[in-house]
């Protein structure tokens, strides 16, 4: 009799604690941070919201796995200015040149796939989605369909109303030494070891010359010499000529560090990674280690994802991606 009633006692307690567990387990899931951000943001507002992202995404990089690049790049330049609002996406007008306009933005690459994401999304669930979200999504995604690391993101972005061409004066310059990279990330609260590990987007997509042409004009001690004459090659089809980062442009591994190693970095950020002492373990540390790079990089995009993000009336969800409400 006695043992009985401790055993159900004992059940009693193990029912109790699983319930707590669980119940802990999805409130975690649903708990919105000071960035008011969650994991399921959409998950009664517009249920399918990742599929439809992922689908889209895919289809477009099968068709063309550069644009993996394009999107990558386009939410980093998105969240670098005005924090990640899905400024990057709005059009200049009469009175508004936007940061799309800005020479540093010119070659984004990969709008239509957002527009094509947004129309869909419209069409399920309309008003729900931010663009920033969108792009948040689409970036996470290239990356996963690259063979880069599968991350799950928060979401719950608004998108912003402010899209001026003077803000992209932020954005680093492709001439940074690494203390220049390392304050102009600082800025936006990552480390640099965070910075490194971003960096290492690098991994897919191109340069073009002139991006990098300031490396030729004098024997560079940082640049390989036979690389040396490879950048002048790209180059002499002109300052639009387009050189691929590493030799794997579009997959997502650690190539990229391997060539700094051997003084084939594209741009002088690239290859002042690795002459720097400041980061140069850093990246020797993700050339020999492909597994902690990854770890790394997800960890960092997801903190990027999370800079000045707008809320409430701070933001709007637009209705067009390109345009303010
Ligand atoms: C560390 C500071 C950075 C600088 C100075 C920089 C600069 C550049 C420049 C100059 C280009 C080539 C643009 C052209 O010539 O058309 C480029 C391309 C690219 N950047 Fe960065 N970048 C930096 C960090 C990042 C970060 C943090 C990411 C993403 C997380 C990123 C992703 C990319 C990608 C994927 C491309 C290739 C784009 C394509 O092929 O369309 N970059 N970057």
């Amino acid at each position: 009799m006695y043992k009985t009633s401790l055993r159900t006692l004992k059940m009693s307690i193990s029912n109790f604690l699983t319930m707590f567990l669980l119940i802990e387990v999805v409130a975690c899931d649903f708990r919105y941070g000071p960035d008011g951000l969650n994991m399921n943001y959409y998950f009664m507002s517009c249920p399918f919201v990742e599929p439809v992202v992922q689908n889209i995404v895919n289809n477009a990089l099968q068709n063309d796995p550069t644009l993996a690049a394009g999107l990558i790049r386009m939410h980093f330049h998105d969240c670098f200015i005005e924090g990640c609002d899905g400024s990057v996406l709005i059009e200049s007008t009469k009175d508004n040149k936007a940061e799309k306009d800005s020479p540093g933005n010119l070659s984004l690459r990969g709008f239509e796939v957002i527009d094509g994401i947004k129309e869909e999304l419209e069409r399920r669930c309309p008003g729900v989605v931010s663009c920033a979200d969108i792009v948040a999504l689409a970036a996470r995604d290239a990356v996963s369909f690259a063979g880069g690391p599968v991350y799950d993101i928060p979401k719950g972005r608004k998108d912003g109303r402010r899209s001026k061409i003077e803000d992209t004066i932020n954005l680093p310059f492709p001439t940074f030494n690494a203390s220049q990279l390392i304050t102009s990330f600082a800025r936006r609260g990552l480390s640099p070891q965070e910075m490194v590990a971003l960096s290492g987007a690098h991994t897919l997509g191109v340069a073009t010359c002139g991006s990098f042409k300031n490396r030729l004009s004098q024997v560079d001690p940082t640049l390989d010499s036979e690389f040396s004459k490879t950048l002048s090659k790209t180059c002499s089809s002109g300052d639009k000529a387009e050189q691929p980062f590493d030799a794997t442009r579009n997959d997502f591994d650690n190539v990229y560090y391997n060539g700094l190693l051997r003084k084939n970095g594209v741009l002088t950020t690239d290859q002042t990674l690795f002459t720097s002492p400041q980061t140069r373990n850093i990246v020797y540390a993700y050339a020999m280690n492909q597994a902690m790079f990854f770890f790394d990089f997800q960890r960092a995009m997801v903190k990027m994802g999370l800079i000045d993000v707008k809320q409430g009336s701070n933001g709007e969800v637009r209705q067009n991606c390109r345009i303010i409400n």
